[in-house]
C-alpha cells in the first residue's frame, strides 16, 4: 500500500517510523520547513512538492496538519481515494462534510504508534469486507495498516474527545511521570541515565502487569503496611497526584472543547 502522509509534523513522523517497512512506499507534504524531505530521507520514502500529486499517487491518504488547515488541504486532495484523518477535535461529520464524496475514516492514534504500541481509536462508517452486511476493500485494507501500529478500538465518534483526554495526551503525563522519578533517583545519587533505565523499565513491566491485574491491586501488593511505598503514597496524596491528573484531563478538555 502506497500511504502518503499531508503534513510531516510529530505525528505523522511517529506513524511513518511505525509503518517503515510495512508499507510498500510512503509518501510526504509539509508546508516549507523541509520536515517532508527530512522524513523521506529517514525512513526511504519520497517528499512531494503538492498535496495534489500525493492525493493522485497515494493509496490512502493520512491527514496529519492541524485541524484549523482542514478545509484548505481538502480542496487539494479531490483526486485522494480515501482519507484517514488524525485530526484532533474533528468529528466524522465534519470530515465528510470536507470530503463529501470520499471513504472518510477518522483515527486517534498516540505517539507509541512509533514503535507499533500505539493506541488507536476509530470512528468510520466504512466498515471492513468482514463486517455482517458487508464493507468495502478501503475499509478493510485500512483497519489492517491500524492493526500493525498497535490495538485499535473502535468507538463513536460522540467519545472521540474524551478518549483523546486519557489515550491521546497521556504519553506525556506518564513521561512526565517517568521524567520525575528519574530526576529524583539521581538527585540520590544515581547516574542519571541508569535512574532514567530503572524507571523505564519499570514502567514496561507495570504496564504488562496491568493488562492483568486491576491498578489498585497492584498498589495494594506493593504498598505493603508501615513499607516505604506506602509512605510514598501518602506523600502522593497530600501532593493532590491523583487530583493533578485529574485535573489534566479536565483542562485537555476543555481545550479541544474550545
Ligand atoms: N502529536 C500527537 O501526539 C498527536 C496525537 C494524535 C493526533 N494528533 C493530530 O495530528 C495532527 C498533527 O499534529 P502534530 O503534533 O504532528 O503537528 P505538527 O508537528 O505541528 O505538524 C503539522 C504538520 O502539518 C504540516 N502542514 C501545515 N500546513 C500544510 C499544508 N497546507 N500542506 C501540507 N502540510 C502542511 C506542517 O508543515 P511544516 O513542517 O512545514 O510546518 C507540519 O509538518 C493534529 O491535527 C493533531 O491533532 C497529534
Amino acid at each position: 500500500m502506497i500511504v502518503g502522509f499531508v503534513g510531516a509534523g510529530s505525528m505523522a513522523a511517529a506513524m511513518a517510523r511505525g509503518l517503515a517497512g510495512q508499507a510498500d512506499s510512503m509518501l510526504f507534504t509539509d508546508s516549507g520547513s523541509g520536515r517532508a524531505a527530512e522524513l523521506a530521507r529517514e525512513l526511504g520514502g519520497e517528499a512531494l512538492a503538492s498535496n495534489a500529486a500525493l492525493a493522485q499517487r497515494a493509496d490512502v491518504v493520512v491527514l496529519a496538519v492541524k485541524p484549523a488547515k482542514l478545509d484548505k488541504v481538502a480542496e487539494e486532495l479531490s483526486e485522494a481515494k480515501v482519507v484517514v484523518s488524525l485530526l484532533g477535535a474533528t468529528s466524522l461529520e465534519a470530515l465528510k462534510s470536507a470530503f463529501p464524496d470520499k471513504e472518510v475514516l477518522r483515527v486517534m492514534p498516540n505517539i507509541a504508534v512509533e514503535v507499533r504500541k500505539g493506541v488507536l481509536c476509530l470512528a468510520s462508517d466504512v466498515p471492513s469486507i468482514s463486517h455482517p452486511y458487508g464493507g468495502t476493500i478501503h475499509g478493510t485494507s485500512v483497519r489492517e495498516m491500524l492493526a500493525t501500529l498497535g490495538h485499535v478500538v473502535e468507538l463513536p465518534d460522540s467519545q472521540f474527545d474524551a478518549a483523546t483526554a486519557v489515550m491521546g495526551c497521556a504519553p506525556a503525563y506518564l513521561a512526565l511521570a517517568v521524567e520525575a522519578l528519574a530526576d529524583a533517583g539521581a538527585a540520590d545519587g544515581l547516574d542519571p541515565e541508569l535512574a532514567r533505565e530503572l524507571v523505564v523499565e519499570t514502567t514496561a513491566g507495570t504496564a504488562e502487569l496491568l493488562r492483568i491485574r486491576h491498578p489498585a491491586d497492584v498498589r495494594k501488593a506493593v504498598a505493603s503496611p508501615g513499607g516505604s511505598t506506602e509512605a510514598g503514597l501518602e506523600a502522593l496524596d497530600r501532593g493532590r497526584a491523583r487530583g493533578a491528573f485529574e485535573a489534566a484531563v479536565r483542562a485537555s478538555l476543555e481545550r479541544m472543547r474550545g
